[in-house]
């Protein structure tokens, strides 16, 4: 049988996997599924995971301030971000409030810590997600195959938003054959979840 101490050891081991997926392109929470409300329906993308703070616990990713996410959380902050480790089957589903860092502090401090290849991603002429006539990979031509030195880089810096998801509540459930273990954390508590 498992006691409390069980679960706040799954706990800290899933935060620690979580803080090595920001670095560690190998760990399967390197990336995560954000799912926003666009209206009344759900959108979900895949996002790189940035950063992880904790007490109190939030993540970051980075995104295009023209982008329909980034329109979808500033009309509505609710979101739900999801990581699934199928080496390890542990599921973390996440009920979040977001931020948007756009043009202050913290935005200014990501972006120059971003690198030149990463940046040009935010140099497109193009809305992010907006249709197409013809091809074109959102990025000026110029730096299709090299990047951009610093000086030109920073006309991305317009487009770019790091964005901080404030953790409300979140679910932990860990695949086992013999029975599986799930549980939920809001703020300092951790319950059972029938599974
Ligand atoms: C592995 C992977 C990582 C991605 N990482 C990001 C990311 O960190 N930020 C982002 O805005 N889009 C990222 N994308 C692209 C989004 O999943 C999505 O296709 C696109 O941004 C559309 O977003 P929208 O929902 O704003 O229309 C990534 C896609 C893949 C496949």
């Amino acid at each position: 049988m498992l006691d409390k101490s069980d679960i706040e050891n799954i706990f800290k081991l899933e935060l620690d996997h979580l803080k090595d997926g920001v670095k560690n392109s190998k760990n399967l929470y390197h990336t995560f599924t954000l799912s926003t409300l666009d209206k009344e329906s759900p959108k979900s993308r895949t996002v790189v995971l940035r950063n992880v703070e904790t007490g109190p616990l939030k993540i970051f990713f980075n995104a295009d301030y023209r982008s329909p996410k980034t329109k979808q959380l500033i009309n509505n902050p609710q979101c739900s971000a999801l990581f699934y480790d199928i080496n390890r089957r542990v599921q973390i589903r996440m009920n979040c409030s977001s931020t948007i860092n756009y043009k202050n502090h913290i935005s200014a401090k990501i972006w120059d810590k971003t690198a030149l290849q990463s940046r040009k991603c935010y140099m497109g002429p193009y809305t992010p997600s907006s249709t197409l006539d013809t091809y074109h990979p959102n990025i000026p031509l110029e730096y299709a195959k090299k990047d951009p030195d610093r000086a030109n880089s920073e006309q991305g810096y317009v487009n770019f938003v790091h964005v901080e998801l404030s953790i409300i509540d979140l679910d932990i459930l860990q695949l086992h054959h013999d029975g599986h273990i799930r549980f939920k954390v809001v703020g300092e508590d951790l319950s059972y979840v029938a599974p």
